[in-house]
């Protein structure tokens, strides 16, 4: 146990690049911790199943299973990645869209090419959102072949002006449908409110708007199932068609945090562009799914199919409550919900409304630490209890539960492990392992964001009879105060980041608490003195972390000289 053995993650394979989901776990963990715990045929189950990765990697290994998440934006894009798709119908599918869409969308965006005068197309415009008008425009000239960044004429700011003016009736004359969705109020949302952002469609500049509005509704005339995959390529395209685009440096960067954020400088992206490459990852990602999972692939509509030739049943409801009988699954492998670390919910709006017609994800059943919707760390963990008995219930005696987690927050690691102890579950003494984080990512915007927790522990609990480990090695609570006051000592000593010092913690803490369920009070005691420990440290965190964005920041403007 105090090994923490360390798994190294690797990057995205195709099939996850398609489409974003928030907090997509490295595959081959997953594929890992699959092979470890089931052979060929046995059923796997995620009741947390997110952006699809238990789901592929079980099909990838000839497993069947069973996904299912509350959020009906993942059971979507997880059913894209594993479904079987006739590519040579997806790029003709493509072909009729070009020809169609083309020209019209590309016209949206034409600019004069500053090196031969013709008629360029901007691949992207970058606004000053506070007055509203372009700073600079990113272009392609077809005639002289070149591209650069230049600096905006007042025929861009023109053309712009006649779209924004013209928007609504040619909406109207064209009768395109695009979701009208109020915002609803939220935690991760009140930012937008508060800026007067009050519909989700005030996220697109009118021309995005119109371009997306024309795209969406040629895509509505395709027949199934193509349509399914091109609303699905659509949908791929959003992450980087709203004012949330920006640039870092000279990189174009879609949305990428965990909050709902318009940059001062935001980025408008031509939307005929956006869609060409999204296209070219779609048709990549199903290629590499075809190739890998089609052969095994049989949809099943309910549990009992699988007892047949069925190999993959994907839910969206909440787990809380499986359709599934007792003593029929092999193992779970899954990822839940950190606490309040992402809203998924509140996030996936952005996508579902334009999915579902306008409508709003419902969000009672979430499993999530959200003000707004009146869940404190009590009815996560109270959710997080519920799920975890359906999963000791479904789960064949002696069957592995496995499942990753971190928090910022000590308290909701410790939630997470009493939820897996009130299941029934008991960890044993190799139970724990940690799993650095996927190296390319961690470049990401969110991961450079100072304090962001990238890496994550595993977690292995089984269903025993005789229910919840009693073991208690680790010494009494005392000496684990002295040890954790000791850990947080040093750590400010060596000027280790609030998340590398809660990393080297959290190795002891964590083992502490997952042995010693049987007595919640001293886990309380543990995680409260760490907590204690560490916000007395505050000011030198926040200190230290301003010194580490100036020094960013230095870096971005020297970087974005350079565009
Ligand atoms: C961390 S994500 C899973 C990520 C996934 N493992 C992956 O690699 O993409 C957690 C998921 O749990 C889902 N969730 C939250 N509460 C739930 C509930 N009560 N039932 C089912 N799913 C739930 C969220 O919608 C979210 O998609
Ligand atoms: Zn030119």
């Amino acid at each position: 146990m105090t090994g923490l053995p360390t798994i190294e993650s690797k990057p995205h394979t195709p099939v996850y690049k398609m489409h974003k989901y928030f907090a997509r776990r490295p595959w081959n963990v997953f594929r890992e911790l699959i092979q470890r715990h089931s052979a060929a045929g046995d059923i796997i189950m995620d009741p947390f199943m997110g952006g699809g990765v238990t789901v592929v990697e079980s099909l990838r290994l000839k497993r069947k299973v069973v996904g299912i998440d509350v959020n009906p934006l993942a059971a979507f894009i997880t059913r894209m990645e594993a479904a079987p798709l006739d590519t040579e119908c997806f790029q003709q599918a493509r072909k009729i869209i070009v020809s169609r869409l083309k020209e019209e969308i590309q016209s949206l965006y034409a600019t004069k090419c500053p090196d031969c005068g013709k008629t360029a197309y901007a691949d992207w415009v970058e606004w000053k959102e506070a007055e509203r008008s372009i700073n600079r425009i990113k272009y392609d000239c077809n005639h002289c072949g070149r591209s650069g960044v230049k600096v905006p004429l007042p025929a861009d700011a023109t053309l712009a002006k006649r779209i924004e003016n013209e928007f609504e009736r040619t909406i109207q004359e064209r009768r395109l449908w695009f979701p009208n969705t109020e915002i609803p109020p939220g935690d991760k949302t009140n930012s937008l409110l508060n800026n007067g952002i009050t519909h989700f469609h005030h996220l697109y500049t009118r021309r995005s708007l119109l371009a997306l509005a024309i795209l969406f509704n040629e895509i509505n005339q395709a027949d199934q199932p193509m349509r399914e995959f091109l609303k699905f390529t659509f949908s791929s395209c959003l992450k980087w068609c709203s004012r949330q685009s920006h640039l870092r440096g000279a990189i174009v960067e879609g949305w990428a945090m965990h909050a709902y954020w318009v940059y001062p400088n935001s980025l408008e992206l031509n939307v005929w562009n956006t869609f060409e490459r999204r296209f070219d990852a779609v048709a990549r990602g199903k290629k590499f799914s075809n190739d890998e999972i089609a052969g095994f692939y049989r949809a099943a509509d309910a549990f009992d199919d699988l007892k047949r030739d069925a190999s993959c049943l994907i839910l969206s409801r909440s787990s809380s409550n499986l359709p599934l009988p007792e003593n029929s699954v092999d193992a779970v492998v899954t990822d839940p919900p950190y606490g309040g670390n992402v809203n998924y919910g509140e996030l996936a709006d952005y996508w579902w409304i334009w999915l579902c017609g306008g409508k709003i994800i419902e969000k009672s059943e979430e499993a999530v630490i959200n003000r707004t919707q009146r869940k404190s760390i009590r009815e996560y963990e109270e959710v997080l209890t519920n799920v975890f008995t359906e999963c000791f219930r479904v789960l064949k005696p002696g069957g592995a539960f496995v499942s990753t987690f971190n928090s910022k927050n000590a308290a909701v690691v410790t939630a997470f492990i009493t939820a897996a102890a009130k299941a029934g579950f008991a960890i044993d003494g190799n139970g724990i392992s940690y799993q650095a984080p996927i190296k390319a990512y961690t470049t990401t915007f969110h991961a450079m964001q100072v304090g962001a927790f990238v890496g994550d522990f595993i977690f292995t609990f089984k269903k025993h009879d005789h229910g919840v480990s009693t073991t208690t090695t680790i010494g009494n609570i005392s000496d684990f105060r002295n040890k954790l006051q000791d850990i947080v000592s040093e750590g400010i000593k060596n000027e280790l980041t609030e998340s590398q010092l809660r990393e080297v913690a959290y190795k002891h803490l964590i083992p502490y608490v997952a042995l010693h369920t049987s007595t919640p009070e001293n886990c309380r005691q543990a995680t409260e003195f760490f907590e204690s420990k560490m916000r007395e440290s505050s000011t030198h965190f926040k200190n230290q972390r301003r010194a580490i964005i100036e020094v960013r920041r230095r870096t971005y403007r020297r970087s974005n000289l350079k565009v």
